[in-house]
């Protein structure tokens, strides 16, 4: 297979394309289909990372892949918990609903994760996923990325994502580690 530098990316979000552009150099990648999306209603991410791929296939130029991408935050302490469901369950407030969440809670361990699905011009589909590895801070710091970012502490660090910035998050985020396994199984 030679390698595609034109992806369309079926989603509404601008950060994700951001970052996948941050992460994939070279590559030219374009949001199709901002209007009408699909609904989420898949049991896992790559479910859901599926179904904006195949939608997103039909917005795509005939030469190009098309990717869906979906993301999500696990906690330990709520058993796997927002999950799937983690852009409903923030409704509007990630880091306040996060924080409620785990008061008064030890257990702060968490993990971003993100699949996703490309489908190339021949039909044939590659999932790719990457995983980062956390804790909840006990309040916000920062003001990079999105999301959870601003409470998000990585294993390692002593920073939370959204003061570590927009550098680390190109080479160290869940979307970055996708974003990196696609390039190789597609190169
Ligand atoms: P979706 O992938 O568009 O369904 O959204 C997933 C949700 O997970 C986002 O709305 C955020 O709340 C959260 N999320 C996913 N990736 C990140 C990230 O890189 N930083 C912060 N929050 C994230």
């Amino acid at each position: 297979m030679t390698a595609p530098r034109t992806l369309a990316l079926a989603s509404r979000n601008p950060h994700k394309l951001e970052e996948l552009l941050r992460a994939l150099p070279g590559w030219e990648i374009a949001l199709v289909g901002r209007d009408d999306p699909p609904p989420e209603n898949g049991a896992t991410f790559e479910d859901n990372a599926r179904i904006k791929a195949r939608w997103g296939r039909l917005h795509a130029p005939p030469g190009s892949w098309a990717a869906g991408e979906d993301s999500g935050i696990e906690a330990t302490a709520l058993g796997g918990a927002p999950g799937v469901h983690s852009a409903r369950w923030a409704a509007g407030d990630p880091v306040g609903r996060m924080l409620e969440a785990l008061a008064g809670e030890e257990e702060r361990g968490v993990r971003y994760v993100c699949v996703v699905v490309a489908v190339g011009p021949d039909g044939g589909e590659v999932v790719a996923r990457g995983t980062l590895e956390g804790t909840i801070a006990r309040e916000a710091a920062g003001s990079a990325g999105f999301g959870f970012d601003p409470i998000f502490v990585p294993v390692g660090e002593t920073r939370t994502v959204a003061q570590l910035g927009d550098d680390w998050k190109r080479t160290h985020s869940h979307r970055a580690q996708a974003a990196a396994a696609l390039a190789l199984a597609v190169s």
